[in-house]
Protein backbone atom coordinates (compact mmCIF):
# COMPACT_ATOMS: atom_id res chain seq x y z
CA UNK A 1 0.00 0.00 0.00
CA UNK A 2 1.51 3.46 -0.82
CA UNK A 3 2.30 5.79 2.16
CA UNK A 4 1.50 9.34 1.64
CA UNK A 5 2.87 11.78 4.01
CA UNK A 6 1.03 15.15 4.21
CA UNK A 7 3.19 17.29 6.25
CA UNK A 8 1.79 20.60 7.83
CA UNK A 9 2.73 23.01 10.61
CA UNK A 10 0.42 26.41 10.75
CA UNK A 11 -3.35 27.37 11.56
CA UNK A 12 -4.21 27.37 7.57
CA UNK A 13 -2.28 25.09 6.85
CA UNK A 14 -4.23 22.40 9.33
CA UNK A 15 -7.67 23.81 8.40
CA UNK A 16 -7.39 23.08 4.56
CA UNK A 17 -5.15 20.01 5.47
CA UNK A 18 -7.86 18.34 7.35
CA UNK A 19 -10.62 17.20 5.10
CA UNK A 20 -7.65 15.30 2.85
CA UNK A 21 -6.11 13.65 6.16
CA UNK A 22 -9.68 12.35 7.40
CA UNK A 23 -10.48 11.05 3.30
CA UNK A 24 -6.48 9.67 3.69
CA UNK A 25 -7.55 7.80 6.72
CA UNK A 26 -10.80 6.86 5.22
CA UNK A 27 -9.44 5.57 2.17
CA UNK A 28 -8.08 1.50 1.94
CA UNK A 29 -6.14 2.35 -0.65
CA UNK A 30 -3.26 4.67 1.30
CA UNK A 31 -1.19 4.59 4.57
CA UNK A 32 -1.57 8.17 5.75
CA UNK A 33 1.49 9.65 8.06
CA UNK A 34 0.68 12.63 9.56
CA UNK A 35 3.79 14.80 9.98
CA UNK A 36 3.49 17.97 11.98
CA UNK A 37 6.46 20.64 11.99
CA UNK A 38 4.90 22.97 15.16
CA UNK A 39 5.83 25.70 13.09
CA UNK A 40 2.74 27.27 15.43
CA UNK A 41 1.58 25.44 18.97
CA UNK A 42 -1.19 26.10 20.45
CA UNK A 43 -2.64 27.31 17.10
CA UNK A 44 -2.13 24.43 15.18
CA UNK A 45 -3.23 21.70 18.26
CA UNK A 46 -6.36 23.86 18.62
CA UNK A 47 -7.32 22.68 14.98
CA UNK A 48 -6.08 18.91 15.14
CA UNK A 49 -7.91 18.43 18.33
CA UNK A 50 -11.15 19.73 16.68
CA UNK A 51 -11.05 17.55 13.62
CA UNK A 52 -9.24 14.65 15.88
CA UNK A 53 -6.40 14.27 14.17
CA UNK A 54 -3.30 13.06 16.17
CA UNK A 55 0.29 13.28 14.26
CA UNK A 56 2.48 10.50 13.98
CA UNK A 57 5.53 12.84 13.87
CA UNK A 58 5.91 16.15 15.75
CA UNK A 59 9.30 18.41 14.60
CA UNK A 60 8.35 20.45 17.60
CA UNK A 61 10.38 23.88 15.74
CA UNK A 62 8.54 26.80 17.38
CA UNK A 63 10.46 29.17 18.72
CA UNK A 64 8.98 32.04 20.27
CA UNK A 65 9.92 35.35 17.80
CA UNK A 66 11.20 32.95 15.32
CA UNK A 67 12.58 33.79 11.95
CA UNK A 68 12.33 32.53 8.53
CA UNK A 69 15.56 30.91 8.09
CA UNK A 70 15.28 29.48 11.84
CA UNK A 71 11.50 27.99 10.67
CA UNK A 72 13.39 26.72 7.45
CA UNK A 73 16.38 25.14 8.42
CA UNK A 74 14.93 23.48 11.39
CA UNK A 75 12.28 21.70 9.41
CA UNK A 76 14.62 20.91 6.51
CA UNK A 77 16.71 19.18 8.96
CA UNK A 78 13.98 17.45 10.88
CA UNK A 79 12.80 16.13 7.84
CA UNK A 80 15.88 14.99 6.53
CA UNK A 81 16.48 12.61 9.59
CA UNK A 82 12.56 11.37 9.28
CA UNK A 83 12.81 10.66 5.77
CA UNK A 84 15.86 8.39 6.66
CA UNK A 85 14.53 6.08 8.57
CA UNK A 86 11.08 6.04 6.92
CA UNK A 87 10.51 7.66 3.34
CA UNK A 88 7.05 7.62 2.21
CA UNK A 89 5.96 7.31 -1.00
CA UNK A 90 4.27 11.22 -1.87
CA UNK A 91 4.29 14.01 0.39
CA UNK A 92 1.57 16.54 0.54
CA UNK A 93 2.46 20.08 1.66
CA UNK A 94 0.01 23.15 1.29
CA UNK A 95 0.12 26.74 0.39
CA UNK A 96 2.86 29.04 0.96
CA UNK A 97 4.15 28.81 4.59
CA UNK A 98 7.87 27.88 5.10
CA UNK A 99 6.63 24.67 6.75
CA UNK A 100 5.81 23.95 3.39
CA UNK A 101 8.22 25.18 1.19
CA UNK A 102 10.87 23.32 3.57
CA UNK A 103 8.81 20.59 3.18
CA UNK A 104 9.34 20.16 -0.21
CA UNK A 105 12.27 21.17 -0.47
CA UNK A 106 13.04 18.08 2.33
CA UNK A 107 11.34 15.56 0.17
CA UNK A 108 12.85 17.17 -3.06
CA UNK A 109 16.52 16.23 -1.94
CA UNK A 110 15.06 12.60 -1.02
CA UNK A 111 13.55 12.14 -4.43
CA UNK A 112 10.26 11.97 -3.06
CA UNK A 113 7.31 12.87 -5.28
CA UNK A 114 5.69 16.61 -3.85
CA UNK A 115 2.03 17.11 -4.00
CA UNK A 116 1.27 21.00 -3.65
CA UNK A 117 -2.53 21.77 -2.42
CA UNK A 118 -3.18 24.94 -2.70
CA UNK A 119 -0.82 25.70 -5.67
CA UNK A 120 -0.95 28.64 -8.70
CA UNK A 121 -1.74 31.44 -5.85
CA UNK A 122 0.07 34.66 -7.44
CA UNK A 123 -0.21 38.08 -6.06
CA UNK A 124 2.60 39.01 -8.59
CA UNK A 125 4.95 41.02 -6.12
CA UNK A 126 7.40 38.92 -4.96
CA UNK A 127 7.81 40.90 -1.62
CA UNK A 128 3.86 41.16 -1.20
CA UNK A 129 2.75 39.02 1.04
CA UNK A 130 6.16 38.46 2.34
CA UNK A 131 7.61 36.05 2.17
CA UNK A 132 4.60 33.64 0.87
CA UNK A 133 4.92 34.65 -2.89
CA UNK A 134 8.11 33.73 -2.91
CA UNK A 135 7.13 30.27 -0.92
CA UNK A 136 4.79 29.27 -2.98
CA UNK A 137 7.07 29.92 -6.29
CA UNK A 138 9.46 27.62 -5.33
CA UNK A 139 6.99 25.17 -4.10
CA UNK A 140 6.15 25.07 -8.04
CA UNK A 141 8.70 24.63 -9.08
CA UNK A 142 9.56 21.46 -7.60
CA UNK A 143 6.39 19.53 -7.16
CA UNK A 144 5.00 16.93 -9.10
CA UNK A 145 1.14 17.14 -8.84
CA UNK A 146 -0.34 20.89 -8.62
CA UNK A 147 -3.79 20.67 -7.28
CA UNK A 148 -4.61 24.17 -8.29
CA UNK A 149 -7.98 25.74 -6.34
CA UNK A 150 -9.36 27.19 -9.15
CA UNK A 151 -9.28 27.66 -12.79
CA UNK A 152 -7.44 31.12 -12.58
CA UNK A 153 -4.46 29.23 -10.49
CA UNK A 154 -4.47 26.41 -12.75
CA UNK A 155 -3.59 29.44 -15.40
CA UNK A 156 -1.30 31.28 -13.42
CA UNK A 157 0.64 28.04 -13.47
CA UNK A 158 0.50 27.25 -16.92
CA UNK A 159 1.86 30.66 -17.81
CA UNK A 160 4.78 29.50 -15.82
CA UNK A 161 5.70 26.59 -18.01
CA UNK A 162 4.00 23.91 -15.33
CA UNK A 163 2.84 21.05 -17.84
CA UNK A 164 -1.00 21.07 -17.98
CA UNK A 165 -0.97 16.99 -17.41
CA UNK A 166 0.55 18.01 -13.61
CA UNK A 167 -2.05 20.46 -12.42
CA UNK A 168 -5.59 19.18 -11.35
CA UNK A 169 -8.49 22.24 -10.34
CA UNK A 170 -10.15 20.84 -7.21
CA UNK A 171 -11.56 24.19 -5.58
CA UNK A 172 -9.82 24.97 -2.41
CA UNK A 173 -10.35 22.53 0.36
CA UNK A 174 -11.10 25.51 3.02
CA UNK A 175 -14.48 24.72 2.15
CA UNK A 176 -14.59 21.43 2.79
CA UNK A 177 -13.87 22.52 6.02
CA UNK A 178 -16.18 25.26 6.59
CA UNK A 179 -19.05 23.44 5.18
CA UNK A 180 -18.57 20.84 8.02
CA UNK A 181 -17.73 22.93 10.51
CA UNK A 182 -20.13 26.19 10.33
CA UNK A 183 -23.11 25.02 11.48
CA UNK A 184 -22.29 23.12 14.24
CA UNK A 185 -23.34 26.21 16.88
CA UNK A 186 -19.97 25.42 18.25
CA UNK A 187 -20.32 27.47 22.10
CA UNK A 188 -17.88 30.21 22.74
CA UNK A 189 -15.14 29.43 25.29
CA UNK A 190 -15.33 33.11 26.40
CA UNK A 191 -18.32 34.19 27.61
CA UNK A 192 -18.16 37.38 26.41
CA UNK A 193 -18.68 36.10 23.02
CA UNK A 194 -21.78 34.36 23.75
CA UNK A 195 -23.26 37.53 25.73
CA UNK A 196 -22.52 39.28 22.31
CA UNK A 197 -24.25 36.65 20.24
CA UNK A 198 -26.99 36.82 22.01
CA UNK A 199 -27.15 40.57 21.91
CA UNK A 200 -27.94 40.91 18.34
CA UNK A 201 -25.29 43.95 18.20
CA UNK A 202 -23.36 44.45 14.92
CA UNK A 203 -19.71 42.89 14.74
CA UNK A 204 -16.47 43.93 13.01
CA UNK A 205 -14.86 41.09 13.14
CA UNK A 206 -11.12 41.87 12.52
CA UNK A 207 -7.61 39.40 12.37
CA UNK A 208 -4.54 40.78 11.23
CA UNK A 209 -0.85 39.23 11.62
CA UNK A 210 0.52 40.00 7.95
CA UNK A 211 4.55 40.17 8.43
CA UNK A 212 4.93 42.85 5.57
CA UNK A 213 2.33 44.71 7.43
CA UNK A 214 4.10 44.20 11.14
CA UNK A 215 5.67 47.07 12.42
CA UNK A 216 4.35 51.10 11.43
CA UNK A 217 0.96 49.94 9.47
CA UNK A 218 0.10 47.32 12.24
CA UNK A 219 0.69 50.27 14.88
CA UNK A 220 -1.73 52.42 12.29
CA UNK A 221 -4.32 49.32 12.08
CA UNK A 222 -4.29 49.68 15.76
CA UNK A 223 -5.11 53.33 15.61
CA UNK A 224 -7.68 52.89 13.24
CA UNK A 225 -9.74 50.55 15.20
CA UNK A 226 -9.73 52.53 18.39
CA UNK A 227 -10.84 55.51 15.78
CA UNK A 228 -13.79 53.17 15.18
CA UNK A 229 -14.67 51.71 18.17
CA UNK A 230 -15.13 55.50 19.56
CA UNK A 231 -16.96 56.91 16.21
CA UNK A 232 -19.54 53.68 16.34
CA UNK A 233 -20.43 52.92 20.14
CA UNK A 234 -23.34 50.42 18.84
CA UNK A 235 -20.84 48.48 16.99
CA UNK A 236 -18.61 45.68 18.45
CA UNK A 237 -15.39 45.26 17.66
CA UNK A 238 -13.81 41.50 18.16
CA UNK A 239 -10.23 40.65 17.49
CA UNK A 240 -9.16 36.94 17.82
CA UNK A 241 -5.27 38.28 18.78
CA UNK A 242 -2.98 36.23 17.07
CA UNK A 243 -0.31 34.59 19.32
CA UNK A 244 2.61 36.45 17.79
CA UNK A 245 3.86 38.74 20.11
CA UNK A 246 5.10 40.94 17.27
CA UNK A 247 1.47 41.23 16.50
CA UNK A 248 -0.17 41.77 19.83
CA UNK A 249 2.37 44.62 20.87
CA UNK A 250 1.60 46.83 17.83
CA UNK A 251 -2.00 46.31 17.83
CA UNK A 252 -3.36 46.01 21.44
CA UNK A 253 -2.28 49.33 23.25
CA UNK A 254 -4.04 51.59 21.40
CA UNK A 255 -7.73 49.74 22.31
CA UNK A 256 -6.85 49.06 26.17
CA UNK A 257 -10.14 50.06 28.41
CA UNK A 258 -12.57 50.33 24.76
CA UNK A 259 -15.81 49.21 25.97
CA UNK A 260 -17.15 48.03 22.70
CA UNK A 261 -13.35 46.13 22.20
CA UNK A 262 -13.58 42.48 22.73
CA UNK A 263 -9.85 41.04 21.97
CA UNK A 264 -9.70 36.95 22.59
CA UNK A 265 -6.99 34.59 21.94
CA UNK A 266 -7.38 32.41 18.57
CA UNK A 267 -11.27 31.07 18.29
CA UNK A 268 -11.29 27.96 17.92
CA UNK A 269 -11.79 27.08 14.02
CA UNK A 270 -15.51 26.03 14.96
CA UNK A 271 -15.84 29.00 17.13
CA UNK A 272 -14.65 31.29 14.44
CA UNK A 273 -16.56 29.74 11.55
CA UNK A 274 -19.59 30.90 13.54
CA UNK A 275 -17.92 34.34 14.83
CA UNK A 276 -17.63 34.89 10.65
CA UNK A 277 -21.67 33.64 10.23
CA UNK A 278 -22.41 36.34 12.92
CA UNK A 279 -20.49 39.42 12.10
CA UNK A 280 -21.43 42.05 10.51
CA UNK A 281 -18.53 43.16 8.60
CA UNK A 282 -15.04 41.46 8.00
CA UNK A 283 -11.94 43.36 8.23
CA UNK A 284 -8.74 41.16 7.52
CA UNK A 285 -5.35 40.35 5.92
CA UNK A 286 -5.57 36.72 6.27
CA UNK A 287 -5.60 34.30 3.07
CA UNK A 288 -8.15 31.74 4.36
CA UNK A 289 -10.45 34.58 5.72
CA UNK A 290 -10.85 36.24 2.46
CA UNK A 291 -12.11 32.57 1.14
CA UNK A 292 -14.33 31.86 3.95
CA UNK A 293 -16.37 34.96 4.77
CA UNK A 294 -17.61 35.36 1.05
CA UNK A 295 -19.04 32.32 1.02
CA UNK A 296 -21.11 32.87 4.61
CA UNK A 297 -22.30 36.22 2.26
CA UNK A 298 -20.11 38.91 4.58
CA UNK A 299 -18.01 41.54 3.05
CA UNK A 300 -14.80 41.84 3.69
CA UNK A 301 -11.98 44.43 3.50
CA UNK A 302 -8.79 43.29 2.94
CA UNK A 303 -5.63 45.32 4.32
CA UNK A 304 -3.45 44.59 1.89
CA UNK A 305 -2.46 46.42 -1.50
CA UNK A 306 -3.18 43.13 -3.35
CA UNK A 307 -4.10 39.70 -3.56
CA UNK A 308 -3.91 36.58 -4.74
CA UNK A 309 -7.15 35.28 -4.38
CA UNK A 310 -8.83 37.74 -7.29
CA UNK A 311 -12.67 35.93 -7.49
CA UNK A 312 -13.79 37.21 -4.69
CA UNK A 313 -13.12 40.78 -5.48
CA UNK A 314 -14.33 39.94 -8.86
CA UNK A 315 -17.48 38.93 -7.34
CA UNK A 316 -17.86 42.44 -5.32
CA UNK A 317 -17.69 40.85 -1.85
CA UNK A 318 -14.10 41.39 -0.92
CA UNK A 319 -12.89 44.92 -1.45
CA UNK A 320 -8.90 45.81 -1.27
CA UNK A 321 -8.37 48.58 0.72
CA UNK A 322 -4.90 48.87 1.43
CA UNK A 323 -3.13 49.63 4.88
CA UNK A 324 -3.49 53.27 5.54
CA UNK A 325 -4.82 53.93 8.71
CA UNK A 326 -7.15 56.91 7.60
CA UNK A 327 -8.46 54.85 4.78
CA UNK A 328 -9.40 51.71 6.94
CA UNK A 329 -11.57 54.13 9.07
CA UNK A 330 -13.40 55.69 6.04
CA UNK A 331 -14.18 52.39 4.08
CA UNK A 332 -15.52 50.65 7.56
CA UNK A 333 -17.37 53.94 8.30
CA UNK A 334 -18.81 53.45 4.76
CA UNK A 335 -19.87 50.49 4.77
CA UNK A 336 -21.44 50.92 7.93
CA UNK A 337 -23.80 53.86 6.98
CA UNK A 338 -24.18 53.00 3.20
CA UNK A 339 -26.71 50.33 2.70
CA UNK A 340 -26.43 50.67 -0.73
CA UNK A 341 -22.89 49.67 -1.06
CA UNK A 342 -23.05 46.91 2.05
CA UNK A 343 -26.10 45.40 -0.10
CA UNK A 344 -23.87 45.44 -3.10
CA UNK A 345 -20.58 43.36 -1.10
CA UNK A 346 -22.95 41.25 1.40
CA UNK A 347 -24.23 38.54 -1.25
CA UNK A 348 -23.37 34.83 -0.76
CA UNK A 349 -20.34 33.99 -3.31
CA UNK A 350 -18.46 30.90 -4.16
CA UNK A 351 -15.74 30.76 -6.48
CA UNK A 352 -13.79 28.63 -4.24
CA UNK A 353 -14.88 25.18 -3.76
CA UNK A 354 -18.47 22.76 -3.64
CA UNK A 355 -17.23 20.88 -0.70
CA UNK A 356 -15.27 17.80 -2.57
CA UNK A 357 -11.92 19.21 -2.70
CA UNK A 358 -10.46 17.32 -0.52
CA UNK A 359 -11.73 14.15 -2.43
CA UNK A 360 -10.37 15.39 -5.88
CA UNK A 361 -7.28 15.98 -4.31
CA UNK A 362 -6.92 12.21 -2.93
CA UNK A 363 -8.37 10.94 -6.37
CA UNK A 364 -5.35 13.00 -8.16
CA UNK A 365 -2.92 11.57 -5.43
CA UNK A 366 -4.26 7.93 -6.12
CA UNK A 367 -3.91 8.88 -9.93
CA UNK A 368 -0.15 9.62 -9.33
CA UNK A 369 1.10 6.68 -7.36
CA UNK A 370 -0.95 4.20 -9.62
CA UNK A 371 -3.44 3.51 -7.03
CA UNK A 372 -6.86 4.93 -8.89
CA UNK A 373 -7.77 8.03 -11.47
CA UNK A 374 -8.55 11.27 -10.74
CA UNK A 375 -12.08 12.76 -10.02
CA UNK A 376 -13.95 15.75 -13.14
CA UNK A 377 -12.39 18.98 -11.92
CA UNK A 378 -13.85 21.58 -9.83
CA UNK A 379 -15.56 24.32 -12.09
C1 LIG B 1 2.75 32.01 9.60
C2 LIG B 1 3.03 31.91 8.10
C3 LIG B 1 2.00 32.71 7.30
C4 LIG B 1 0.59 32.34 7.70
C5 LIG B 1 0.44 32.44 9.20
C6 LIG B 1 -0.93 31.98 9.63
C7 LIG B 1 5.36 31.77 7.39
C8 LIG B 1 6.61 32.50 7.11
N1 LIG B 1 4.35 32.49 7.84
O1 LIG B 1 2.95 33.37 9.97
O2 LIG B 1 2.19 32.46 5.91
O3 LIG B 1 -0.30 33.23 7.06
O4 LIG B 1 1.40 31.61 9.84
O5 LIG B 1 -1.26 32.42 10.92
O6 LIG B 1 5.31 30.57 7.23
N2 LIG B 1 3.20 31.91 17.97
C9 LIG B 1 2.97 31.20 19.13
N3 LIG B 1 2.08 30.15 19.09
C10 LIG B 1 1.44 29.77 17.97
C11 LIG B 1 1.68 30.50 16.79
C12 LIG B 1 2.57 31.55 16.80
O7 LIG B 1 3.51 31.53 20.18
O8 LIG B 1 0.64 28.82 18.00
C13 LIG B 1 4.11 33.10 17.99
C14 LIG B 1 5.60 32.76 18.17
O9 LIG B 1 6.20 33.78 18.90
C15 LIG B 1 6.10 32.80 16.73
C16 LIG B 1 5.28 33.94 16.17
O10 LIG B 1 3.98 33.79 16.75
O11 LIG B 1 7.49 33.02 16.67
C17 LIG B 1 5.15 34.00 14.67
O12 LIG B 1 4.79 32.73 14.13
P1 LIG B 1 5.28 32.35 12.63
O13 LIG B 1 4.75 31.00 12.29
O14 LIG B 1 6.74 32.58 12.50
O15 LIG B 1 4.62 33.46 11.74
P2 LIG B 1 3.09 33.82 11.46
O16 LIG B 1 3.03 35.30 11.41
O17 LIG B 1 2.23 33.08 12.38
N1 LIG C 1 -9.11 31.30 12.20
C1 LIG C 1 -9.41 30.59 13.37
N2 LIG C 1 -9.40 31.27 14.57
C2 LIG C 1 -9.12 32.59 14.65
C3 LIG C 1 -8.80 33.30 13.46
C4 LIG C 1 -8.80 32.62 12.25
O1 LIG C 1 -9.68 29.39 13.32
O2 LIG C 1 -9.14 33.14 15.76
C5 LIG C 1 -9.08 30.56 10.92
C6 LIG C 1 -9.85 31.16 9.78
O3 LIG C 1 -11.18 30.66 9.76
C7 LIG C 1 -9.06 30.72 8.56
C8 LIG C 1 -7.65 30.58 9.08
O4 LIG C 1 -7.73 30.60 10.50
O5 LIG C 1 -9.46 29.45 8.08
C9 LIG C 1 -6.80 31.70 8.60
O6 LIG C 1 -5.59 31.68 9.28
P1 LIG C 1 -4.61 32.92 9.29
O7 LIG C 1 -5.36 34.18 9.06
O8 LIG C 1 -3.80 32.78 10.53
O9 LIG C 1 -3.63 32.58 8.06
P2 LIG C 1 -3.69 32.87 6.50
O10 LIG C 1 -4.95 32.29 5.96
O11 LIG C 1 -3.58 34.35 6.31
O12 LIG C 1 -2.48 32.18 5.99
Amino acid sequence: MPSVMPIFGTRPEAIKMAPIVMALQESPDFDCIVTVTGQHREMLDQVNELFGIVPDHDLNILQQRQSLSAIMTRTIDGLDKLFTENKPDAVIVQGDTTTSTAGAIAAFYHGIPVVHVEAGLRSGDLFSPFPEEANRKITSQIASLHLAPTSTSKANLLAEGISGEDIVVTGNTVIDALLTTVDKMIAFVDPRLEELAASGRRILLVTTHRRENQGDTMHGIGRALARIADAEPDLVIVLPAHKNPVVREAVLPALEGKGNVIVTEPLSYGEFTRMLSLAHIVLTDSGGVQEEAPSLGKPVLVMRENTERPEAVSAGTVKLIGTDENRIVAEVNALLHNSVSFDKMAQAVNPYGDGKAALRSVAAVAQLLGAGSRMAAFS
